[in-house]
């Protein structure tokens, strides 16, 4: 979660509407896409309340190689014997997470992905857990990080961040729409699936927001000014960080950074960075309105909300009901060989946990 390393849309989620299609996003557009977003945030609510059981016969899954690592565990592919269905799957060690008091965000973790439902994020397939972990099964997402692809490239070039801007618009406005604060926006924490769109993962951060939050939480460069002041801070955060991102995208670092992170956070809190030259003046637009420390000044959380991003000059042309169908085509799309590729993915020694001969932490993991 700390680290910066050195599908299409589901059935649920096609919108349609009969509004023609010209630049940016009308008002009439946006109320009815409204409308829409309520009833996946009652399908959220719906399934967040019922604690839906999702089963599966797991020695059918067969266990292939590590995806990724992380605080508590490791991501791992698997193969599903019969179906050879791939699925990621998360493994967290109880251990860990009761050490670093992290058990209430993993059991949040869990119910979140196993409610939402949008074509932007991951979802949870089946979770169990046995004497020593805890398991989330996802859909393989075979594209690999954008960290990955934005290392590889240098920086993106415009159309596509562009592109992957604006998922990561549509699924923030989802998220908060659903009162979901994901707060560990990142290029690490961003899938690209085989057709090139985005599907975010690790809702290890995530929760339901009513009023503000306090906890310190997130990766150093991505984190927004008033959470290093701890001020008590809302959904604002995630728009900070989207800023951050956008940044990054377009220049292939972050516009705060120092070895140190207490000096990262000082350039934060003073908002001052520097765009490079490449950047024109709509991007630099955007961002400055972005990556403004006082939070009444952010797009994003102002009273025009996500419309300041959709009809902002920088995503003159892009087509966001397009967008959100999986309509237009990618700027990008990964290699993948074909099922259980994982070149897009970085390699890791592997490690099998044996179960203890007895429950670890039954009662904090009681819910789960
Ligand atoms: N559904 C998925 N398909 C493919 N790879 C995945 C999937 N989910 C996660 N990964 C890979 O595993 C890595 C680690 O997963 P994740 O970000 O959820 O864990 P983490 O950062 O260890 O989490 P935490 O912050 O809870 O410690 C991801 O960055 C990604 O490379
Ligand atoms: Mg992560």
């Amino acid at each position: 979660m700390y680290s910066r390393k050195g599908a299409g849309p589901s059935k649920d989620s096609s919108y349609r509407t009969d509004t023609e299609v010209h630049d940016g996003y009308t008002e009439q557009q946006q109320q009815q896409y409204t409308k829409y977003l309520k009833k996946l945030k009652n399908d959220f609510d719906e399934t967040w309340c019922k604690r839906a059981k999702l089963n599966m016969d797991f020695t059918e899954l067969e266990r292939i190689k590590t995806l990724g690592t992380g605080a508590f565990g490791r991501v791992v592919l698997l193969k599903h014997s019969k179906s050879y269905k791939l699925y990621a799957m998360k493994v967290l060690e109880k251990e860990k997470i009761v050490k670093m008091k992290q058990v209430e965000h993993t059991l949040y973790e869990k119910r979140i992905l196993e409610a939402i439902r949008f074509p932007f994020t991951v979802c949870m397939e089946f979770s169990f857990k046995d004497n020593s972990c805890i398991y989330f099964i996802m859909p393989f997402v075979p594209g690999g990080e954008m960290f990955t692809h934005l290392r590889r490239m240098g920086k993106f070039e415009e159309p596509l961040a562009k592109f992957y801007a604006s998922q990561v618009i549509l699924a923030l406005e989802y998220l908060h729409f659903c009162n979901l604060v994901y707060r560990d926006l990142k290029p690490e924490n961003i899938l690209i699936d085989k057709s090139g769109y985005l599907k975010i993962t690790d809702f290890g951060f995530c929760k339901i927001l009513q009023g503000r939050t306090w906890t310190l939480c997130g990766t150093p460069e991505y984190l927004a000014p008033e959470l290093i002041l701890s001020k008590g801070y809302g959904f604002s955060v995630d728009w900070w960080s989207f800023g951050v991102l956008l940044f990054e995208m377009n220049a292939g670092y972050p516009p705060f950074y120092a070895n140190d992170p207490m000096k990262t956070y000082e350039k934060i809190v003073s908002g001052k960075y520097r765009c490079p030259s490449s950047f024109n003046s709509d991007l630099r637009d955007l961002i400055r309105n972005i990556l403004q420390v006082d939070i009444s000044h952010r797009y994003g959380v102002m009273k025009n909300g996500v419309m300041d991003y959709k009809n902002h000059k920088w995503f003159k042309g892009i087509e966001w009901e397009s967008i959100l169908n999986c309509r237009t085509q990618p700027p990008f799309v990964p290699k993948y060989r074909g099922p259980g590729d994982t070149t897009n993915f970085d390699r890791y020694e592997e490690e099998t946990i044996t179960p203890a001969s007895h429950c670890l932490f039954e009662a904090e993991f009681y819910d789960f």
